[in-house]
């Protein structure tokens, strides 16, 4: 599973009991980490969620009425009914996420691709793979205390970017699965994903070696798989965040059993 993930020899932490959360710096800028995996801890800095731009924000408190009280079967529903944007349109069927519904771990992507939308489960395709994967690799697996979703359920044509008001009409399903789940960490696989959740539109290095916040979930961001796919040799960053997100979820079970 290391060699998979191009990490053979196992890299260590030097200093696992260093505290994750170094600092509470809202509104500061980004740090960025481009350190080296084997001499340096990622410095970790908590971020808040940006202010989204005004017509995103309309589009948002409608979602968050649509959706504000709804439990799963009603959610699923919505999602499963959901004409908004112009997505539902061209693809099979919605992909609305799959996993553990009180996982404390949560991944997401960008949008469904080809193999999502014929099967309508998330990351089942090659990139879904590698997502399995990377989960392994700290000891997780699809559907045992993870959930797995996606900022768009409907596939863009052609494997596309979503668009700015397709995010906007979708976000607000997530948000509610995110309200219901309530997971302890977020992870966001990709730059949309990031940008989507964070309400940001920045590189994903700017954002990468960060704990930002979603509402009060801490978030690391990493890279897409299907980037990964591309770019092996980055595979060994992604390996940093995985581990920066499995601190922040220790630090809150031993902050449970201390508390
Ligand atoms: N890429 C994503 O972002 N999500 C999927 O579900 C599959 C591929």
């Amino acid at each position: 599973m290391l060699r998979e993930l191009n990490l053979y020899p196992q890299w260590v932490l030097r200093n696992p009991s260093a505290p994750v959360v170094a600092a509470e710096r809202a509104g500061q800028p980004e740090t960025v980490n481009t350190g080296q995996i084997e001499n340096r801890e990622p410095e970790i800095v908590v971020m808040h969620e940006q202010p989204r731009a005004p017509s995103e924000e309309v589009q948002s408190a409608a979602g968050a009425r649509r959706t504000v009280s709804l439990q799963w079967p009603e959610l699923k529903k919505a999602v499963r009914d959901c004409t908004l944007c112009k997505l539902r349109a061209g693809c099979t069927q919605t992909v609305f996420g799959v996993g553990d519904e009180q996982a404390d771990w949560l991944f997401v992507g960008e949008g469904p691709g080809a193999d999502e939308d014929a099967l309508g489960e998330p990351f089942v395709g090659q990139a879904g793979k590698l997502l399995d994967n990377m989960l392994a690799a700290i000891r997780l697996k699809r559907g045992n205390n993870v959930y797995i979703a996606n900022i768009v359920k409907c596939r863009p044509p052609g494997n596309r970017a979503p668009e700015a008001d397709e995010i906007a009409s979708c976000l607000p399903y997530l948000r509610r699965q995110i309200e219901l789940i309530r997971p302890k960490v977020i992870v966001a696989l990709g730059k949309v994903a990031s940008n989507a959740l964070l309400g940001k539109d920045a590189t994903l290095a700017s954002l990468r070696g960060t704990t930002h916040r979603f509402q009060d979930t801490p978030l690391i961001v990493t890279y897409h798989p299907a980037y990964l796919l591309r770019s092996p040799s980055e595979k060994a960053k992604a390996w940093q965040d995985l581990c920066a997100a499995q601190k922040i979820m220790q630090e809150q079970h031993q902050t449970i059993v201390a508390g």
